[in-house]
């Protein structure tokens, strides 16, 4: 018998694959509150481990089905310590029957079954902190190697919960960013978004009444934010549909921000909180360290650069623009404000030091 929590995290990894992304698989579950909870927890610790979970394992060529039965086995072993060992190894074995790799199964259970929890010594950093080898080395050159530790630990825990709420209340914990308390407990009635998604919107210093263009809107977190402080927001994407339903009621423009834009008036605040390679939130989206190539990011570098150039032509004598990224790269950040921005002056949270998700975000002023 296979568990419904571990098929479906098997599933999911499987979809995951093949470019699904996690977050939006684990929403659509159709699963009891306990049972979700696991798959859950099982889908982002192996992805946000996977290097760990593949060193320990030990088996690098093998059918994908096999390696992610391998992976949710390990990682149970490994890390959870309510489950028991013969539990994890069992399941793992099933799933590969499941999956149609009969013969695999005698291997999941012999490489399974000698795994223990316990200390390592890591072969190098890279599989130590779980990340690609091309990627720490970046990170270590753009931020030295304490802080790139910093960072890269913290892509290993699950994000802390923020939520945006009236005041305090029992459970909520104020920050730094006015509105924004840290959920100490959950469930909580109020909406969720992160610290450093609602301190970007601080940036744009919105006072009631102002008219906020925002270029990349969906899915209307940081939109949601500026309405609640009283701004007249549009709210424009390429793809609108992917816009919250609760944002109905300010205008919608579904618009490729690269191209010129269709207003006639300009606009005393613009935000352009671009269409990024997402590496500060490996911790909420770990898919994305295996996923992201480095030559992916000068064709996300040149998309930033053609938005910015459009958003400064729409930006209202004396207005403000804030341009940002949820990227720890500078080519989507400094490189883009250096290529399209003009004076500006930047800002950046840092997973690990700072709460919550990396953020980049550069105020850009007309003169
Ligand atoms: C980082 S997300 C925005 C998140 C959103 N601001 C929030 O806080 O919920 C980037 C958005 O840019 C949109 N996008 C990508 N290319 C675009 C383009 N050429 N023009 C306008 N929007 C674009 C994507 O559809 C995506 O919704």
């Amino acid at each position: 018998m296979i568990s419904p929590a571990r098929a479906a995290a098997f599933d999911i990894l499987l979809r995951v694959a093949r470019g699904a992304w996690a977050s939006e698989l684990l929403r659509n579950l159709d699963l009891d509150e306990r049972d979700a909870r696991l798959a859950s927890e099982l889908v982002y610790g192996v992805l946000r481990r996977q290097a760990q979970l593949d060193y320990r394992v030990g088996k690098p060529r093998l059918d994908l089905e096999v390696r992610l039965a391998l992976r949710l086995g390990a990682y149970q072993i490994l890390y959870l310590d309510r489950i028991p060992k013969h539990a994890a190894v069992s399941e793992s074995v099933e799933l590969v029957k499941r999956a149609k790799k009969k013969s695999a199964a005698g291997l999941v259970n012999a490489v399974l079954r000698r795994l223990e929890p316990g200390d390592h010594d890591w072969p190098d950093p890279a599989t130590r902190y779980s990340l690609p080898e091309w990627l720490w080395v970046r990170w270590v050159a753009q931020y030295g190697e304490q802080t790139a530790a910093q960072m890269a630990e913290a892509s290993l825990r699950p994000p802390e919960v923020f939520v945006r709420a009236p005041g305090a209340a029992p459970g909520l914990e104020p920050t730094e960013v006015p509105g924004c308390y840290r959920a100490l407990s959950l469930p909580q009635p109020y909406r969720q978004q992160d610290i450093g998604s609602q301190w970007v919107v601080t940036l744009l210093e919105i006072k009631p009444g102002v008219r906020l263009l925002d270029l990349c809107a969906a899915p209307g977190n940081k939109t949601a934010t500026a309405l609640e402080l009283g701004a007249e927001v549009f709210a424009c994407d390429l793809h609108l549909h992917r816009l919250r339903d609760f944002l109905a009621a300010c205008p919608r423009v579904v618009l490729d921000a690269t191209r010129p834009l269709p207003f006639r008036q300009k606009f005393d605040r613009i935000l352009v909180d671009a269409p990024c390679s997402g590496t500060g939130t490996l911790a909420r989206n770990p898919e994305i360290k295996w996923r992201l190539r480095p030559e992916d990011l000068m064709d996300l570098q040149r998309r930033q650069v053609a938005i910015l150039r459009q958003a400064r032509e729409a930006l209202a004598p004396g207005g403000r623009l804030v341009y940002s990224t949820c990227s720890l790269e500078r080519e989507e950040n400094e490189e883009v404000v250096a290529l399209a921005g003009g004076l500006a002056e930047t800002f950046q949270r840092l997973p690990g030091v700072h709460a919550g998700d990396g953020f980049f975000a550069a105020v850009i002023r007309s003169s």
